[in-house]
């Protein structure tokens, strides 16, 4: 392990590190711009220059491409450096807009935050700022603002690296140049596009879905996971903080997903996540189903929750169908309080692939679009293709079940999330909270189980599962 030594400190390092990664991983800031630590390195933003000591005299080099060697000496904030990183500031801000006040990388921009640690001075240039294009449709879902970009070409090798679509370059020279996509090659065709808006170090590469729609410290992330694949991504949804949840604000935006971004898992997701992740509100927010219904008649949640208590304690022969959306917590719940009640449960596929959407790929995107198969099929087999004859009575938990194949005759009772007709046509139907709304974890593929935490509160109408399927069991009257 090579010893060096850094602002006079020493320190053991990796023999395949360089010296910023010493730094950082000995919890010394050494800023940066176009390293990222799990793309390629280009060194070409020079911001994280350092000044190398030896015995023939010190010079300036950028620390992102300097491999430790042993007894290396190295200063990161000596008056040389400090002058350089000014002098570098003053270069890359040189045609940079002072668009802080509508960037939606405000609050979260890197070169903000370094301008105000590093620099903080005007702009010595005495020319007119070199114009670019402002809103160029980089793809359906993403816009680039060109006078932001500082060139650093982290999306450009995040394309070639990363997601291999090789979607983008750079084009023209010096203060001509522009991110642009490659001629033919289609941003749009890349399901992990918009990781570029994250790791861009400024406010050149912008959500189309999050555009203009929240300052982010409005916001506050909540731990969750995808459920759009059983890889089951490690994800931060970002909601309206209490406090800035306002009455002059239309109602649902205090209680919506501005934004998902990744969480970063090295054993399941790493730092990325696909676009599909980007949209759960797609997901989630569908028309909710909040009214218990009997035969489509609206009743109050109890009397729902007698009726099929009910139907449990008359079935000769009842046969559940568990949803791989329920939690490992929900699905251990049904399996303690009400598995012994039923002749059979069995696991459905809630969620099948949606036209168009890519199915399966060698980086991260899964064939089976549901977050939590391995965590219910632990507990429960299969569902067979149909159900055995003879069932008077089908629990059915989730989407995914055609009604027109079940046993015919056989009541059902129905525990749902969204609206559907189906709803009204079971003998008892339950609304049941969604992820969002409660605490749980998932199990996925490769038998990594990882949390998440509700951020908002469901509504007094709709049953919790778990508190449900104690309730269910009893043989005395209960509410979910
Ligand atoms: S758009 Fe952003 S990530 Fe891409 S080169 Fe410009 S600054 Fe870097
Ligand atoms: S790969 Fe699967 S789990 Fe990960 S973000 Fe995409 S859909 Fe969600
Ligand atoms: S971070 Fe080292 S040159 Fe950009």
């Amino acid at each position: 392990m090579p010893e060096i030594f850094i602002d006079g400190q020493a320190i053991q390092a990796e023999p395949d590190q360089t010296v910023l990664q010493a730094a950082l991983a000995n919890g010394i800031f050494i800023p940066y711009f176009c390293w990222h630590p799990h793309l390629s390195v280009h060194g070409n933003c020079r911001i994280c220059v350092v000044e190398v000591e030896a015995k023939g005299g010190s010079w300036l080099d950028i620390s992102c491409n300097m491999p430790v060697t042993e007894g290396m000496h190295v200063l990161t904030d000596s008056e040389e450096v400090r002058a350089q990183r000014k002098a570098i500031l003053q270069f890359v801000t040189l045609n940079h807009p002072v668009d802080c006040g509508i960037c939606d990388k405000a609050g979260e921009c890197t070169l903000q935050d370094y301008h105000f640690a590093y620099n903080g001075s005007p702009s010595i240039s005495r020319d007119a700022k070199v114009h670019a294009t402002k809103f160029f449709d980089l793809s359906k879902r993403i816009v680039l603002d060109n006078e932001r970009c500082i060139l650093c070409s982290r999306c450009v090798r995040f394309t070639r690296e990363i997601s291999k679509s090789h979607a983008l370059g750079i084009e023209n020279r010096a203060d001509h140049s522009l991110v642009r996509p490659a001629e033919d090659r289609r941003f749009d065709d890349d399901p992990y596009s918009d990781n570029v808006i994250d790791i861009c170090p400024v406010g050149a590469l912008l959500s189309k879905q999050f555009l203009y729609k929240a300052r982010v410290w409005y916001l506050e992330p909540t731990p969750s996971v995808c459920p759009g694949c059983e890889r089951g991504c490690a994800v931060q949804i970002w909601h309206r903080r209490p406090e800035w949840r306002l009455n002059a604000l239309d109602p649902r935006q205090n209680a919506e997903i501005a934004r998902v971004t990744p969480l970063e898992n090295p054993a399941v997701n790493g730092p990325w996540i696909c676009n599909k992740g980007r949209d759960l509100a797609r997901i989630f927010e569908r028309a909710r189903a909040e009214q218990p219904m009997l035969k489509g008649k609206p009743v109050e949640l109890a009397a729902a929750i007698d009726a099929a208590r009910r139907l449990i304690d008359e079935a000769r022969h009842a046969v559940a169908l568990v949803s791989n959306w329920g939690s490992n917590e929900e699905l251990a719940a049904f399996k303690q309080a009400l598995a012994g009640r039923f002749a059979a449960s069995f696991v459905k596929r809630d969620r099948q692939p949606e036209p168009g959407e890519r199915i399966e790929d060698d980086f991260l995107i899964r064939a089976d679009k549901n977050p939590n198969t391995a965590g219910a099929r632990a507990l429960f087999d299969d569902a067979p293709a149909a159900l055995p004859d003879g069932a008077d009575l089908v629990l059915v938990w989730g989407e995914g079940c055609d009604f027109g194949r079940l046993p015919r005759g056989a009541k059902t009772v129905f525990l749902g999330s969204y609206l559907a007709p189906e709803n009204g046509h079971a003998d008892v139907f339950i609304p049941v909270s969604i992820q969002t709304e409660r605490r749980g974890s998932y199990t996925n593929f490769a038998g990594t189980v990882s949390p998440f935490e509700p951020c908002f509160a469901k509504k007094p109408s709709v049953a919790d599962a778990e508190t449900l399927f104690a309730a269910l069991a009893q043989r005395e009257r209960a509410t979910a």
